[in-house]
């Protein structure tokens, strides 16, 4: 049981002493059929708490909470933006407040190190209510020149908010990607009902109440836990203006078609499987590891994960020797050891499929110069970080999203043969080139069909950069100032000046 953990903080002790609840117009409330479900520690596989799953009518009455919390004359809608600025920021720093509590809650939940949540996923949240604390204040029209002989007018746009924003995120950053979809949307006076993901609903859960702490007014952001069908019955709700989605292209195509009905807005950011390419010229220990982070960090459950390394041929063998030896220098633990490296994967669901395919790999021919197809340890979804080299372009574990610590080794020759490997994928999210050739990056980088394209560096990121996916990976883009406009409309006003 959880409260076996002896470093668990008396504030994480006292959360998980009770059952969680749905977070609807600033109320706790059970699930009107009484269902609720069980979430895992992913390393010990006991569960933590159970927790209320939201149903089609509970959608009803969180529409209903958000809408009202967006009509004029709500609390809301008559906030100015500088107090939703300084409400932003408050935000920020109560999760600063709260660092390790979070850090701890996402360790059980999720399965990562405490200190990985801590210094990314938790610090990345408080920073993200910040960055966008600014623009609040700054969510600014253009006036326009109309030519009508005669007539004189004067035309001028706004940029306002959408409405009602379901936000459907997944488990593999679950406080971060809930703040991505809560926090622009509420920077630009948006309500939102956020679901999040089965697998880890639990910082969510205590993100709402610190939301209700800093002052957000009641409705403003609401909380289901559940599954596919309570994301299911947000995306088909009429209620809904907007979807903002996280998750596998699979769902993210189920949620374009279902959006028809209202023809809601909807901004996807799905799967990935992103090239990495090394050059003979590169800096090659830099390139090992960066080839290191980018494939194994945060267990390898990453949308821009580099799960496909190429490596010219003249330093083939030295990088997938060195990339070997880091991958099995890696300590694979419980997230609460400060001695691990790597924690579990988040589900069974997931252990079974990464272990599937890096089984389906070997039988196919394929080498492991690290890791294994067997699970480590008989308690928990622990899986070795795995490098694969014999594979060839038409193996699953080539072609499909893993989302796992697996990644493959091939050797190229030519920038025009890797270039045209390095896109033969339906997904485009990222995609990475390490060359000491400053032509070289940037051309090949250039010709990468991918949102988000890395040079001599992997992960390298910041709040204020725009993300986002080419191809099968998505539509829109997060953060950045450009994060804002698949939260706003345009709206034009033109006025006679009689
Ligand atoms: P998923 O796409 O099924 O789940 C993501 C979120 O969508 C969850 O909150 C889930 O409850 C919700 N959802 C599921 N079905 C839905 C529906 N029909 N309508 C609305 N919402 C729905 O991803 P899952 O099953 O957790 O993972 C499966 C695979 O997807 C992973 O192995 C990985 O390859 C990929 N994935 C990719 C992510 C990314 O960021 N690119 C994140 C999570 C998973
Ligand atoms: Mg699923």
């Amino acid at each position: 049981m959880p409260h076996e953990n002896a470093k668990l903080l008396p504030a994480v002790r006292s959360f998980l002493s009770s059952p969680k609840q749905l977070l609807i117009g600033g109320e706790w409330v059970d699930a009107k059929d009484g269902k609720t479900f069980a979430t895992v520690n992913p390393s010990t596989e006991e569960v933590l708490v159970q927790v209320a799953h939201a149903s089609a009518v509970d959608v009803d009455r969180a529409v209903v909470a958000a809408r009202t919390a967006f009509e004029s004359p709500s609390p809301w809608s008559k906030m100015t933006p500088r107090e939703r600025s300084h409400l932003l920021w408050r935000i920020g720093d109560l999760i600063d407040a709260h660092a390790d509590e979070f850090a701890q809650l996402e360790a059980l939940d999720n399965g990562k190190r405490v200190e990985a949540a801590r210094d990314g996923d938790v610090a990345i949240s408080a920073e993200l209510f910040r960055y966008f604390a600014g623009w609040a204040t700054k969510m600014e029209g253009t006036s326009i020149p109309m030519s009508v002989p005669g007539r004189e007018f004067h035309a001028y746009t706004r940029r306002e908010a959408v409405g009602v924003v379901a936000g459907i995120v997944p488990w593999n950053f679950p406080l971060l990607m809930a703040c991505f979809k809560i926090v622009p949307a509420i920077t630009a006076g948006n309500t939102v009902i956020l679901k999040p993901a089965e697998q880890t609903p639990l910082t969510a859960l205590r993100l709402g109440e610190l939301l209700l702490e800093a002052g957000v007014p009641a409705g403003v952001v609401n909380i289901l836990p559940g599954f596919g069908d309570t994301g299911a019955a947000l995306v088909d709700h009429p209620g809904v203006d907007k979807v903002a989605f996280t998750g596998s292209t699979e769902v993210g195509k189920k949620i374009a078609a279902a959006a028809s009905g209202n023809l809601k807005k909807v901004s996807l950011e799905l799967g990935g499987k992103a090239p990495n390419i090394i050059f003979n010229d590169a800096d090659i220990d830099a390139a090992i590891a960066g080839a290191v982070l980018g494939g194994y960090f945060n267990e390898g459950q990453c949308c821009v994960n580099g799960s496909r390394l190429y490596v010219q041929r003249g330093v083939f063998d030295r990088v997938v020797e060195g990339v070997a030896a880091a991958a099995a220098a890696i300590k694979v633990g419980d997230g609460f050891d400060v001695t691990s490296q790597m924690g579990p994967l988040v589900s069974q669901e997931q252990h079974e499929k990464v272990l599937g395919y890096i089984r389906g790999a070997v039988r196919d021919g394929a080498v492991l110069n690290a890791g294994s197809a067997d699970a480590v340890g008989d308690r928990g979804f622990f899986v070795s970080p795995t490098l694969i080299t014999s594979v060839n372009e038409q193996m699953a574990v080539q072609t499909d999203e893993i989302f796992g610590p697996v990644v493959t080794a091939l050797p190229f020759d030519s920038e025009d043969e890797v270039v045209a490997a390095a896109n033969n994928t339906v997904y485009g999210l990222a995609a990475g080139v390490w060359s000491n050739n400053i032509g070289t990056a940037h051309r090949v980088g250039a010709r990468l069909r991918a949102g988000t394209v890395w040079l001599n560096t992997w992960h390298a990121d910041d709040v204020t950069l725009p993300r986002g996916g080419f191809k099968q990976s998505g539509w829109g883009r997060e953060l950045g100032s450009f994060g804002l406009d698949d939260y706003t409309q345009l709206k034009t006003v033109i006025a006679e000046l009689r």
